[in-house]
């Protein structure tokens, strides 16, 4: 028989505890085992007949919140009758000023067991109930104590407890059922033909290297055990994508920038010349955060954004504002970026004037009904570069180089409008007989880059991943990338 390494783990120390003893599974612990590690050693103990795991229903007795405090302070019975001894008789109508609810009802019906009913409207002191009674309380008490210190043994007095029991939410029962660990013949008979006491069931470095595997038994596995035939599924088609456009990107020379999916107005427009009170903002739909956190600006962050909104208003030397009012609470907004053009921005404000490529393949959010060419979370292919030679010319080859790459060579670049390049181009190709935008680009504004104090020309991209994937793959409908569909995916060949 084959047992594991926790399994003799659990055994071994049943065995040493005493061969013919019991052992609650609590006690287990001390073999160095978690409690989930123990529950699963003894139930494939059990299975396989070397030990015997008899369960065990225990009922404990838990002081309830009324229990707490008669403890603590008193029963409402022995406060009635002590103020009845000092003061030997009291109107009933008083007792419910003297104790509120509902201990005055309580007080009332305990004495009335214990011998002082209410008679004539009041009740009135008499020296043997008296005593009898406060001795029966002072018993409550006592068992109120036993519950509360774990001592109270069953048997004694038990009509006691079953009083207590009876009144409300005094002491709480409870069924606790207890596992107890019992070795049997076989258990004993593997312990003693198996001198070794533990057996490996995964060769560690560790254990390698230390030696310690020459006096344990090693694990034997079961060949007959029939395993499950998994399939293999590949890679998700868009994550291949992603990888080949990355491959492109990175034999260019390019560096990867990343960002975060959530952004403040302040990066995902201000920084892009798009003004507050301007429509462009909603040219696209925006999740905004309801959240009521602000972004911290630093102190560099919050000069470069004045920048930003004078320029917005008043425009630069040679070009005109938008006018309007701008103001600093506006920015710190925070919205699902909606685009991954301000990581662009971020990349250029750390790197300013440094000729450098850089991209990104990642996440963006937009408020948009999901159809076949349209999704509310896809993927923007991003990317600038910086650079004495960037032109519109090298923005135009650059494109059309990219593309090619991946397979397309007839994407037609058409003018276009960002508010913060000039000029605009789109990619637009043909998909299922109609043209379908494939991206923006263009060559950064001066009310961009002079902020930033950026003095070479950026040209700068953001192409939509999914769509590329549709044709690239010729799927008919963008969704069908995120079914999650095995079936699908099992058969999906990716074209080399
Ligand atoms: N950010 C634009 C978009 O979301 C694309 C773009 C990026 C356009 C860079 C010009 C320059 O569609």
């Amino acid at each position: 028989m084959e047992i594991s390494e926790n399994e003799s783990i659990l055994l071994f120390f049943l065995f040493e505890k005493g061969p013919d003893s019991t052992i609650p599974e609590e006690n287990a612990l001390n073999s160095g085992l978690s409690a989930e590690e123990i529950r699963s050693a003894s139930s494939w103990l059990k299975i396989k007949g070397l030990i015997d795991i008899i369960e065990e229903k225990e009922t404990r007795y838990e002081l309830g919140e009324e229990g707490f405090l008669y403890l603590e302070d008193q029963f409402p019975e022995e406060r009635l009758i002590s103020l009845l001894r000092e003061r030997k008789e009291i109107p009933v109508n008083e007792i419910a000023s003297i104790f509120r609810e509902p201990s005055n009802r309580i007080a009332l019906a305990q004495a009335a067991k214990l011998g002082f009913p209410p008679m004539n409207g009041k009740l009135a002191w008499d020296d043997s109930k008296g005593s009898k009674a406060l001795k029966e309380i002072e018993e409550r008490r006592e068992i109120l104590e036993k519950i509360k210190d774990g001592t109270l043994q069953r048997g004694t007095g038990d009509k006691i407890l079953d009083h207590l029991l009876k009144r409300g939410n005094v002491i709480v029962k409870k069924q606790i059922s207890r596992k107890i660990f019992q070795i049997r013949e076989p258990g004993k008979e593997y312990v003693k033909s198996n001198p070794s006491r533990q057996t490996i069931g995964e060769i560690s470095p560790e254990i390698l290297l230390s030696g310690s595997w020459r006096d344990k038994a090693l694990r034997k596995y079961d060949l007959n055990l029939h395993g499950k035939h998994v399939e293999r599924v590949g890679r998700h088609p868009l994550d291949y994508l992603i990888r080949e456009i990355r491959s492109i990107f990175l034999e260019m020379g390019f560096t990867e920038m990343v960002g975060n999916y959530v952004e403040s107005t302040g990066w995902n427009m201000d920084s892009l010349f798009i003004p507050q009170d301007h429509p462009a903002r909603d040219m696209q739909d925006t999740f905004y955060l309801s959240s009521k956190n602000r972004p911290e600006f630093s102190e560099e962050e919050i000069k470069l954004f004045r920048k930003f909104g004078r320029i917005q208003t008043n425009g630069l030397a040679g070009y005109k504002g938008y006018g309007g009012k701008w103001n600093l609470e506006e920015s710190k907004k925070l919205v699902l970026r909606t685009h991954t053009t301000p990581n662009t921005i971020r990349y250029l404000a750390r790197h300013k004037n440094e000729e450098c490529g850089f991209f990104s393949v990642d996440k963006v959010f937009r408020h948009e009904s999901v159809d076949w060419k349209h999704l509310a979370e896809f993927h923007q292919i991003e990317g600038a570069v910086q650079s004495r030679q960037t032109s519109l010319a090298t923005l135009k080859w650059f494109l059309k180089y990219f593309y090619e790459r991946l397979g397309f060579r007839d994407i037609r670049l058409v003018p276009s409008y960002y508010p913060y390049t000039e000029p605009s181009m789109d990619v637009v190709v043909r998909i299922n007989g109609k043209d379908v935008e494939l991206g923006g680009s263009g060559i950064f504004r001066p009310e961009v880059l002079k902020p930033l104090g950026i003095k070479y020309p950026v040209m700068a991209w953001g192409l939509g991943l999914e769509r590329l994937a549709l044709t690239y793959y010729g799927l008919e409908d963008l969704r069908q990338l995120y079914e999650s569909d095995i079936e699908w995916l099992r058969n999906f060949k990716v074209r080399i």
